[in-house]
């Protein structure tokens, strides 16, 4: 108890150091091997064979940025559930073991040392709780990045609390049956410059598979075992967007939501929001969109969260509104009623939006201004969001995805002359 207060406020004291803005680097840095639209590199986990994977059909883009990754397409990994979890992400985490360890010390380097040795330790009393799915595959991350599991696992918590987001959910009143569509932009790096650089370079699809065959398909950063975006193809998407950012300045609000974090894991049965969603991606009874809002309104989460889920038939899409124990609230597609969209960002829906970070508007105007008619992956990802503030400074990926095809596609952001957010 004694050492948890005491820890509170080292935590209060380095908000400022954590969290400061960096200055901005004069120099946008693309990463190298830049990947042809529609030739993804494709690389395969531990054990799998290295067959040739064919991707989706690419959209993008005419976004005028002065960035050359912005649009490249995520690269695509494949895993095998079929493997031990402890190997599943060595192929992953050998590909992109030397940015994840930049990525790793640049947020090391903002935490004070004596803070980071108590939340390494207090990750540690953890341990028992986390599921074993969880333990192995972040020991098998450790094993190649010659890493602490400590470190891993806080890492892991780390990207949990902090991804700004717009998710968006729409119905196109195309082709007869509505044909939805989600779709998200995820902004990560709380105004972070180089941080944003960071996991741009570590972001990737990784598609998992069962017997040989695709079972569900994720965007997440080399390293974090979470999933924040997903779709099982021909059942379910879902999007994860952060709701910890409530108070009128929500930085400083980051340190003390990772040890509400830690401290709940540590204490009671609650549940990262995105390994919830991963198990619920690789639940072979979870098979349609309803089983999907029901598991996941239920579940006790250790934060709080907006999961934006979109299914394959008409009006299947809904916003949960969670808090930590319980299910605040639900908001759905509603057709006869005219709903054909809901966006969602970091804020609660029926609430007005900040000035300083008006998301929402913005896209809604976009979707508005496309219809329902016209609205297709391509427009999404133009009109929508590639509009600035929709797109921003800290946005790492855009994913477009329908569910009833089981088509995913992602693809990398970065507008360097977008708004900052903050
Ligand atoms: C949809 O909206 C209509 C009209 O407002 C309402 O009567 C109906 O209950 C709504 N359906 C659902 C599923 O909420």
């Amino acid at each position: 108890m004694r050492r948890s207060q005491h820890l509170h406020v080292a935590f209060l004291a380095s908000v400022f150091v954590f969290f400061a803005p960096e200055e901005t680097r004069g120099v946008v840095t693309g990463r190298s091997g830049k990947a042809t639209l529609g030739e993804r590199t494709t690389t395969t986990g531990a054990s799998s064979d290295a067959t040739a994977f064919a991707p989706p059909p690419s959209f993008p883009s005419t976004t005028s940025t002065s960035s050359v990754v912005d649009g490249t397409a995520l690269p695509l990994f494949r895993i095998n559930l079929d493997d031990p979890p402890r190997l599943r992400w060595e192929g992953v985490m050998r590909a992109n073991k030397a940015a994840v360890r930049e990525t790793m010390s640049d947020i090391f380097a903002k935490l004070p040392r004596e803070v980071h040795a108590e939340v390494d330790k207090l990750v540690l009393d953890a341990r028992g709780r986390l599921p074993s799915w969880v333990i192995e595959e972040l020991t098998g991350v450790a094993d190649v990045l010659d890493m602490s599991l400590a470190d891993v696992v806080l890492v892991n918590l780390f990207f949990e609390i902090t991804p700004f987001c717009t998710s968006i959910v729409a119905q196109s009143s195309e082709s007869g049956g509505g044909k939805l569509l989600h779709a998200r932009n995820l902004d990560f790096g709380f105004g972070v410059k180089r941080m944003s650089d960071d996991l741009r370079k570590i972001a990737i699809d990784v598609e998992f598979t069962r017997a040989g065959e695709r079972v569900y398909v994720m965007t997440t950063f080399a390293g974090y075992v979470g999933a924040a975006t997903g779709m099982r193809g021909g059942a379910f998407s879902i999007t994860a967007n952060e709701r910890e950012m409530t108070g009128p300045v929500p930085v400083p609000n980051l340190l003390k939501s990772l040890l509400n974090l830690v401290n709940a894991i540590r204490t009671t049965d609650v549940i990262p929001v995105t390994w919830a969603i991963r198990e619920v991606l690789e639940d072979e009874t979870a098979l349609t969109f309803e089983d999907a809002v029901g598991a996941l309104s239920t579940r006790h989460m250790a934060t709080q969260m907006y999961l934006t889920i979109a299914g394959v038939s008409f009006d299947e899409g809904v916003v949960l509104t969670l808090d930590r124990n319980k299910l605040l609230d639900t908001w759905r597609l509603n057709s006869t009623a005219g709903t054909w969209f809901l966006v969602q960002t970091n804020y609660d829906h029926w609430v007005r939006e900040p000035a300083w970070d008006n998301r929402k508007k913005p896209a809604e105007k976009a979707l508005r201004g496309v219809g329902s008619v016209a609205i297709t992956p391509s427009s999404m990802y133009e009109d929508v969001l590639s509009l600035d503030p929709v797109l921003n400074q800290l946005t790492i990926y855009t994913t477009v995805v329908i569910t009833a095809d089981g088509a995913y596609e992602s693809f990398v952001r970065e507008c360097v002359t977008c708004a900052p957010i903050f």
